[in-house]
């Protein structure tokens, strides 16, 4: 009998050894809210939380970075899920390979490390649409993260299906899951907690019942949708007043643990602005300063990666897409290696480890090679190979044809004659447009600098018309996310007063799949000008992480061996593709490069290290030309008043209203009395007194801009991102002066100003006077 008992005990045991590292769980524990503090099975626990992002790492590589994270000091893996990967079609759901999330969770598991779980539906990210999936646009009138009841339905499902592949893996059920996020700074979006209820509902339908669920957004939003029942976490970035940003938090809710939930150890790049970097010691100190009294972090990003394919995102106003590269300036490069600012933050963490226990040692960084020149010898020009069109009377989006992303082709006859001087205006040009006429170039027009008018050369009837549009990132910021593509409503033919709606397109898609783009018609010859496919193949003797040197290419996409590694664009600052040596073979590789420019040479390198900050900009990134002064002198002061000192917002109502297309601020002195003058956000409030649209701003003049210790320009006013800034620079006295240029006719009845909210808080302007009118200022 006992024998038998102690047969059956370790046959059991053995079921569940099997089963458990099957499915790669371990015991069941706990995870909750204590007084001031995280409770992990039931004792007190500081979250050291990195952020990564399975989509942004080849899933070969994902242990390697969950180590790297480890050997820092982290005790935790932030992740977000993005909704558009999982579900490319309606109900076409995929967590398999790259997507298996599940997997990547086993894996931190397996390392000890617990994970976060932010599965939207948005999630912002830099990431396209903030991980919304485009085909929820082809309903016309859908409200985004929104009561909108077909937007819910589709959430519902996509959580549901979260639910499905973790909710077992929360830490209650042996897994490693201790926080799940409820959408993602709604505060910066809209006031709705009705709709953040419904969220909440999904994901605890879903089976996210066992571990906190929490909110995060910013201090100075995050009172405006926070429900009763959840955590409140606040984000902010490196150099930030740690004080100040849990100050009204720690009012509301004296006794909860407080935690940053992404502390932003650098950047992203946008395409055509400058390379962004922040400070290794600042970032260090405000983790220092943080776990010193027990806040609780996410390091976000830790490691950032690669966005690779076509996923990146974009912000506007001011649209502007982002590069491929989300190395973020973060302590773990693109490619994995430990940086300069890795070590710091290592050792620091170093001295807050739990007592008795010490950093894992650093992985190895994977091998490097170089790749000789690639020279391209197959080409296959677009226009060559054109897919069968669709046909349609009114410009549509793209959406509307079915198709999410890549380019579009819009071809129509001229009807008539058309005389020289003769405007074609496009409404709106969503991203990057070409226009030809009967196979000649006419002009390229770019979004992001409000390019949408093409004047015309004399053009006989039945002119062949053609316009080739690429799609950037969708927009993944505000409400701007209702980003459709191609072009957005019409196209006219504009001479002196009137105007002429042009119909009857023959509508090509061109796709971003490998499928699509492997099977073109690639014939002998190399240089081309104009949009084409470049086909190559290279032969190695040994794999390794290599970054494929675009410099001498336009604009476009890449694939290698079925792999979409990412876009290129000549305008920087990204130069490099990242090409993980995983994804390369020994013997032959093929490589594939869309370019819709044309190359200046048909020839690829691999190198040895990224190229990330080589801007090759047609336009000046500051606001101020050589010789240029703005001249007040001859302006009537429209408004004067004081800023008070402190952060936050101040609203300052003017005492008359007035309609006007351009204004200008002038600072006259700062709080502080130092010379630097900088601002966070702004905003001008319409006759009602709210706050009005900035979609078509652009800064006319700014006197004093700071570029060299970061990218302060003007622009940052209003790119509605309260972490950045305009700054003037050091030495330059006041006053200091912005202009915007409305663009468009708007009554405006006072301003929105928020400070910059680092430590210190330098440049808060105190004194100003304030200057509107119709017409240009003189500078
Ligand atoms: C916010 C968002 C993140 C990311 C960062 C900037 O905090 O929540 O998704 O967009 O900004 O990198
Ligand atoms: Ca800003």
């Amino acid at each position: 009998m006992k024998n038998w008992f102690s047969w059956l005990t370790a046959v059991v045991t053995l079921i569940v050894l099997i089963t458990s590292c099957k499915d790669g769980k371990g015991s069941k524990g706990s995870f909750e809210i204590g007084d001031k503090t995280f409770l992990l099975n039931g004792k007190p626990f500081v979250v050291k939380a990195a952020e990564i992002h399975y989509t942004r790492i080849p899933a070969e590589y994902w242990e390697h970075r969950i180590k790297m994270c480890k050997a820092l000091g982290m005790n935790t893996i932030c992740i977000y899920a993005f909704w558009n990967i999982h579900e490319q079609k309606p109900d076409e759901f995929d967590f398999s390979g790259q997507n298996d999330v599940a997997a990547f969770c086993k894996l931190a598991q397996k390392h000890d490390m617990y994970i976060i779980l932010r599965p939207g539906p948005y999630v912002c990210a830099e990431w396209e649409m903030g991980g919304l999936p485009w085909w929820l646009l082809k309903k016309k009138d859908i409200q985004l993260r929104t009561n909108d009841p077909y937007f819910l339905e589709r959430t519902r499902l996509f959580i549901n299906q979260m639910g499905k592949q973790l909710a077992d893996r929360q830490i209650t059920r042996g897994g490693n899951i201790i926080m799940v996020q409820v959408e993602n700074e709604y505060g910066s979006y809209a006031t709705d907690k009705e709709y953040i209820a419904h969220i909440r509902d999904m994901v605890k339908g879903a089976g996210f019942t066992d571990v906190p669920l929490f909110q995060c957004d910013w201090s100075s939003n995050f009172t405006n949708n926070a429900l009763d029942d959840l955590l409140w976490t606040v984000n902010f970035g490196t150099g930030a007043d740690i004080d100040q940003q849990f100050k009204k938090l720690k009012e509301l809710r004296p006794n909860t643990p407080l935690m940053c939930s992404e502390f932003w150890s650098g950047w992203f790049d946008h395409w055509g602005r400058k390379h962004e970097t922040r400070d290794a010691a600042t970032m260090v100190n405000g983790i220092k300063e943080m776990l010193d009294r027990n806040i609780s972090f996410s390091l976000y990003m830790t490691h950032g990666g690669t966005t690779f394919g076509h996923w990146g995102g974009a912000n506007s106003p001011a649209y502007s897409a982002m590069c491929s590269s989300y190395d973020y300036d973060a302590p773990i490069s693109e490619a994995g290696w430990a940086t300069e600012k890795y070590h710091i933050l290592r050792e620091a963490l170093a001295a807050y480890m739990p007592a008795g226990e010490k950093q894992s040692e650093v992985p190895e960084a994977f091998p490097v090679i170089e790749i000789p020149e690639i020279t391209f010898t197959s080409v296959a020009p677009l226009f060559d190979n054109l897919p069968q069109p669709k046909e349609s009377t009114d410009i549509r989006p793209m959406e509307q044809f079915d198709q999410g992303w890549g380019s579009i082709l819009y071809r129509t006859t001229l009807p008539e004659e058309v005389k020289e001087g003769t405007s074609l205006v496009i409404t709106e040009v969503h991203d990057w447009a070409q226009v030809f006429a009967d196979g000649q170039l006419l002009a390229r027009l770019d979004r992001r600098r409000g390019e949408n008018v093409v004047k015309l050369p004399a053009l006989k009837a039945g002119t062949r018309l053609d316009i080739l549009v690429e799609a950037m990132g969708r927009v993944n910021f505000d409400k701007a996310i209702h980003d459709r593509k191609g072009i957005t409503e019409k196209v006219e033919l504009v001479s002196g007063d009137t105007s002429a709606e042009l119909k009857n397109w023959k509508v090509y898609s061109f796709p971003v799949d490998y499928g699509f783009v492997k099977d073109k018609a690639f014939k002998e010859g190399s240089k081309q000008d104009g949009p084409a496919y470049y086909r190559a193949t290279f032969n190695l003797d040994k794999t390794g992480d290599v970054f494929l040197d675009m410099q001498t290419w336009g604009k476009g996409m890449v694939w290698v061996n079925g792999k979409a590694m990412g876009r290129f664009w000549e305008i920087g600052p990204q130069q490099t593709l990242f090409m993980p040596g995983c994804w390369l073979k020994k013997g032959e590789n093929e490589i594939i490069v869309l370019d819709l420019k044309g190359p200046e040479k048909a020839a690829i390198r691999g190198v040895n290290k990224p190229i990330l900050d080589v801007l090759r900009q047609e336009v000046p990134t500051t606001h101020r030309k050589e010789g240029q002064t703005l001249d007040l002198s001859k302006e009537k002061v429209w408004f004067a008043g004081s800023f008070k000192p402190g952060n936050g917002w101040q609203e300052i109502t003017f005492e008359k209203p007035m309609k006007i297309r351009q204004f200008c601020l002038e600072a006259l002195s700062s709080q502080d009395g130092k010379e630097v003058a900088s601002m966070a956000e702004f905003y001008l409030l319409g006759s009602d007194g709210k706050p009005l649209s900035r979609q078509h701003w652009q800064i006319g003049y700014a006197d004093s801009e700071e570029i060299k210790s970061g990218n302060r320009t003007a622009d940052k006013i209003y790119d509605l991102q309260e972490s950045t800034f305009w700054q003037t620079v050091q030495g330059t006295p006041y006053p200091h002066t912005v202009v915007i240029d409305l663009r468009e006719e708007q009554t405006v009845s006072g301003l929105r100003y928020l400070p910059r909210a680092e430590q210190g808080t330098p440049g808060m302007i105190k004194d100003f006077r304030v200057y509107g009118k119709m017409t240009p200022f003189s500078y």
